[in-house]
This record gives structure tokens, sequence and C-alpha cells, in this order.
């Protein structure tokens, strides 16, 4: 039978007691952990959000309550009042909060009781349970103790934003979702509309345009924590819908959002963490990013750079090397010191199969061995090329080098995860540190070969680097921008830049982006217009709050942060969605199907 808490109110909760209620009557409301039954006397785990309480049954002190109490089963929810006792000697318990005392129970109601459980609550987080049962009964997951840590994480990290952009200037201003697409390079989740019967709206892929809009009504801050849909590729690190800490701010240079940024990471690993970060973040160019990471988020905790060769073997008799260089590519090299003893022939095998993933051709390599180099290619090698190898790299016995060479973007892109790999698989760092560093000045666009047009590194509304705008006729490559990412352990937990506040230059980059004037109108011509009525010079920012959580709360996923988050397939286990509607639903969105079934 089912009872209610009529005429009882909670006193407590349950990490609240301790020797000082000794003797006091005290109602507690919780889920049974588990119950022990020990000669007669019942043991409750008793638990809430906030932690566990010990509740004794005992027939000799209440015979009426004990009974009852072996109806209870885990996570049943009960009702209890009673005494606060001091626990016997033998079993205090220095580990709990409430390991001083214990309940003698003088009522018991069971208000819900549980069918046996999918999954144990209570289990060491290190048993595996199918992540696809966890998803379907979400809320007995989230009723795990870790995590319900990560949710009190996020929530935390969201006050002490919150707080920090309020008493910071910044006014907390919501923008719609019902909208227009916002090009955030991902597609669209569309939204269709019954009363304009084959229109649609667009789920926004940021608040990107509305934000900069707020500016130009001449509201100088704006954040907003804000969700933001994106149907794109699924990772780890992604989902469909995921929370931006989104930022704008009038009269800026990057420099300054950059500084607001540094304080409010340094508050939230102060309070959440305990952790000083030296600040100023350290601020790294693209260029130099690059050239010696090969990434554009680079995690600096491993302490291994690459270092490029090309010119060494321009014309060079190892053909390989040479053609790549002709042809434009770049020869690029990894050290590893120390290390030529430890890594086999079959590790560096595995190595060539994980870059060949990242588009590698190959994978030379040279151990510097005591008397000789060995390595497959090193016969191809002049003296002179050996020497200034040597030289450029800094190589002494016992160190191994790999080689990487191929057109730029490929290089890069293979050489910077195999850093990347490399520094893990041999523990290189401590995975415990958090490096934090600013990636700034990204190419405002680049070459998109296949379409003949430029493609924008962030978004259209970047501005250029004032230096360069003058290469914006001939030199687009050439141009950089004033953005910054920031990056967190090689991943990139925000990003933003200076926005165009002139229309003649946002014209011009939609020029170069093969955006034609009659389709800029129709997409951006709010943006256009209002940009002639006095728009200010501003710029933003916004966070990944998810990923920024999973990151202190040492999470691998970031739906271990989300309470209710998609699968890769984009899908709710849980709620069924996405999900059929029925023909009544489509008829009045003048929607026909078209499903290959
Ligand atoms: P951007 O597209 O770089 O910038 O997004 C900002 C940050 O949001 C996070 N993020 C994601 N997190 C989880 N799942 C996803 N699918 C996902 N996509 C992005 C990343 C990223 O750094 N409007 C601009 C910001 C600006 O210019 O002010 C924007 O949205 O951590
Ligand atoms: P091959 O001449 O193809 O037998 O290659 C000789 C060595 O060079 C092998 O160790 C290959 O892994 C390596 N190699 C081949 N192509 C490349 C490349 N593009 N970049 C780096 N190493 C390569």
């Amino acid at each position: 039978m089912i009872e209610n808490i009529k005429g009882m109110k909670r006193t407590h909760y349950l990490d609240e007691l301790n020797a000082s209620n000794i003797g006091e009557e005290v109602v507690l409301m919780g889920w049974v952990r588990r119950r022990r039954d020990h000669g007669g006397v019942i043991f409750i785990d008793l638990r809430d959000i906030k932690g566990l309480t010990q509740v004794v049954f005992n027939p000799e002190h209440n015979p009426e309550t004990h009974a009852k109490g072996h109806q209870l089963r885990n996570e049943y929810v009960i009702a209890v009042r009673g005494i606060v006792r001091p626990r016997p000697d033998e079993s205090l318990n220095k580990n709990l909060k409430t390991g001083e005392i214990e309940i003698f129970v003088e009522e018991l109601r069971i208000l819900n009781p549980s069918k046996p459980l999918p999954f144990m609550i209570d289990e060491d987080d290190n048993i595996e349970i199918s992540e696809n049962l966890r998803l379907k009964y979400r809320y007995l997951d989230l009723r795990k103790e870790s995590m319900q840590k990560k949710m009190i994480m996020r929530s935390n990290v969201a006050r002490i934003m919150r707080d920090y952009l309020h008493s910071s200037g910044f006014l907390e201003i919501e923008t719609p979702f019902l909208t227009k697409s916002t090009p955030e390079g991902a597609r669209d989740y569309l939204v269709p509309s019954r009363v304009n019967p084959g229109s649609f709206y667009a789920l926004p892929q940021s608040p990107q345009l509305f934000k900069q809009l707020l500016m130009v009504s001449g509201y100088d801050r704006y954040f907003q924590i804000v969700k933001c849909f994106r149907d794109e590729d699924l990772r780890a690190d992604r989902q469909p819908e995921f929370t931006q800490i989104d930022m704008e701010l009038s009269f800026v240079e990057p420099e300054e959002i950059m500084e607001i940024m540094d304080d409010m990471m340094s508050r939230i690993f102060k309070e959440t963490l305990d952790i000083d970060i030296t600040l100023p973040i350290k601020r790294l160019h693209y260029d130099e990013a690059m050239a010696k990471y090969g990434l554009d988020a680079p995690d600096l905790r491993i302490p291994l750079e690459l270092v490029e060769v090309s010119d060494i073997f321009a014309s060079s008799g190892f053909k390989v090397f040479s053609s790549v260089v002709k042809n434009g590519g770049m020869i690029k090299t990894l050290k590893l010191e120390g290390a030529a003893a430890k890594l086999s022939r079959k590790y560096i095998d595995d190595l060539t199969d994980f870059v060949r993933i990242y588009g590698a051709k190959g994978l030379a390599w040279i151990k510097i061995n005591k008397d000789s180099w060995q390595s497959p290619i090193v016969k191809f090698f002049s003296d002179d090329e050996k020497a200034k190898l040597s030289e450029r790299v800094g190589l002494k016995e016992g160190d191994i080098i790999f080689f990487g060479a191929a057109d730029t973007n490929t290089v890069n892109e293979y050489m910077g995860r195999l850093r990347a790999h490399i520094g893990k698989k041999l523990e290189l760092f401590d995975e415990s540190e958090y490096n934090f560093v600013w990636v700034t000045d990204f190419p405002l666009m680049s070459y998109n070969a296949d379409e003949k047009r430029y493609d924008s590194v962030h978004h259209p509304f970047t501005a250029p680097c004032d230096e360069d705008i003058e290469k914006l006729g001939s030199e687009v490559e050439q141009v950089y921008s004033k953005s910054y990412d920031l990056v967190l352990n090689g991943s990139e937990i925000g990003g933003g830049s200076i926005r165009i506040h002139s229309k003649q230059l946002q014209d011009k980059i939609f020029e170069l982006l093969n955006i034609g004037e009659e389709e800029a109108r129709e997409k951006f011509g709010f943006l256009l217009d209002a940009l002639e009525y006095g728009a200010p010079p501003h710029g933003g920012i916004a966070l990944g709050f998810d990923r920024l959580v999973m990151l202190l709360s040492g999470a691998d996923s970031i739906r271990d942060v989300i309470a209710f988050p998609k699968t890769q397939k984009a899908a709710c286990v849980m709620t069924s969605a996405p999900d059929k509607v029925d023909t009544k639903q489509l008829r009045e969105l003048a929607i026909k199907l078209n499903v290959i079934e």
C-alpha cells in the first residue's frame, strides 16, 4: 500500500545530522539504498541528493515498525520519523558525514515501492553498463551519485558564470528559437510552419546575428545561456543540441574579450576545483599553433613539437620527399627523445596505420642507434641532408624521429594527431593537469577548390585584421581575422571574433564567399540594413558549456554532463524521439512524406 506524507514535514537532508543532533526527533525522506538484516535488526542506508543516513529498525525499540521494515527493498521511497542516536563505537564511519549517528525509527511510511532495477544504482562506476540501457532509463542513471555530482557541477558552473557576467555589466537577453538559418557550418534543424504552409523556421545554430543586432540596439554587453541546434555528424564531444554561454560586447578589441574570459575561467576553476590557473592564459598565433602542433586546438600538456624540414629535402635523392616539396607540400618531423629502443617494429606499424586514417601515405622513421641510423629511408639521404637534419631537429643517440610528407593540410592533420596520440600512449604528460591556450588570428577564409570559392574559417561576420583589409582584393588567403578560440587540453571550448560593422566590408565578404547580392539580401537583409543605422564596433565569443563541464568533471563524453542527451544517431532512446507523427498533423502542416521504407 502506498502511503502519503500528510502531516509529516522533512526536517533534514541526509547529509546534515551529526553528534550535535543526538536525542532530537527528526523526519527524513529518501530512497532505500541498501537494506541489511543483522540478527533481527534492520539497517537501511537512506539516500537523497545530499547524502546518506543510517536508519535502524530495532525489534526491541519498536516491534511494529521493525515488522514493517521487512517490506523494504532497494529504491523504495520512504519517510521515517525517529530519534537521532549515537552509533556504537565499532560502527562509527569517518568517511560519511553522518557517520557518527543513526536514526531509531518510530514511524515508517512507504511512499512508493520500486520494481527490481534494470541496473544497480549504487554500483561501483567501473562496472560497465551499456550506454543504451543507461539512456533508456536515464532517470535511474541520473539517480547515481556520480551523475548527480556532474549535474551539480554543471549547475554550479552556470551559476558562477551568471554571477560573474551580471556583475561585469552583462545583460541576460533571450533570442528566438523559431528563426531563420544562421550559417555556422552545419545543417539546420527545420520546423514547418502551419500558418505559413510550405515555409520553415530554422532552429538557431547559434544566436550569432541576434546578438550582433542587440549591439546595434545599444545593449553594450549581452549574454545568454542558450541551446544551439546543429545537424552534424556526432562524436563524443558533439551533440545535435548543446549549450553555449554566448556573449557579445560593444566597443572592444580581442584583448579585452580574452581578458574577461581569463578572469571568468580562473573563477570557475578556483570555485569548482580549487585550482589556480596561471593568468593571462597563453596566446598563440594560429600560424605558430599549426607550425608546432599541426592542429588549431593543440593540447599543450604534451611536451612534443613538430619541426619542418621541407627545405632540407627539397632536392633530395629520396623522391617521395623531394616531389612533395616540389608540388608545394611540406615535410614535418616529430622527435621522441630516447624512445628508439622502446618502439618495436609492430608499434611503428600500428602508428603508420593510425596516421593513414588521416590521409598519410606512409610514416617514415629513423632510429638513432649507437653506431648507425636505422631506417627504411636513410640510405637515400646525402651526408649533407643528414647533418642538416641532425642539427635542425637536435638528434641524439637513442632518439626516434618520424616524418610526414604530403600537402600542408594533410601533413599538419596527421602529424598533429600523431603527436597527440603518441603523447597519450607513451604517457608523456600528467593527464590530471589543466592547460589552457588561446589560439588567435585564424585565417579569414580558406579556398574551396571543389566549389571554386572561398569559405569562412569562422563565420561570414568575422572581421579581418585591419592591416590585412587591402589584401582582400588579391591575396585573400593571406588575410588573418580578429578571431580567437579558447582551447583546454586539446579541446576547443570556445570561439569568437570581432565582427564586421561596416556594410561595405560585409558586402565585400559575401562577394568573396560567392553569396550574390540578391542572396545576401534575402538571407541577411536585416543585418545589412542594421549595419547602416549606427552599428558600433563589436565582438563576442561563445563557450561550449557542455565541453567545459565535461573537462571540469573528468567525464569522457559530453553525454555524461547533459541530463537527457541524444545518441550518436541523434535519437533519444527514452522518449523515442524523433518519432513518426500522424497524418493529420502532417496534413495541417501541408507536408507529404516521401520516405523510402
Ligand atoms: P562556434 O561554432 O565555435 O561559435 O561554437 C562555440 C563553441 O560551442 C561548442 N560547440 C559544440 N559543443 C557541443 N556540440 C556541438 N555540436 C558543438 N558545436 C560547437 C564548442 C565551440 O567552441 N556564434 C559563434 C560564436 C561567436 O562567434 O561568438 C559560434 O557559435 O566548444
Ligand atoms: P616506400 O618508398 O613507399 O617503400 O616508403 C619508404 C618509407 O617511407 C616507408 O617507411 C614509408 O612509410 C615512408 N613513406 C612513404 N611515403 C611517405 C610520406 N608521404 N610521408 C612520410 N613517409 C612516407
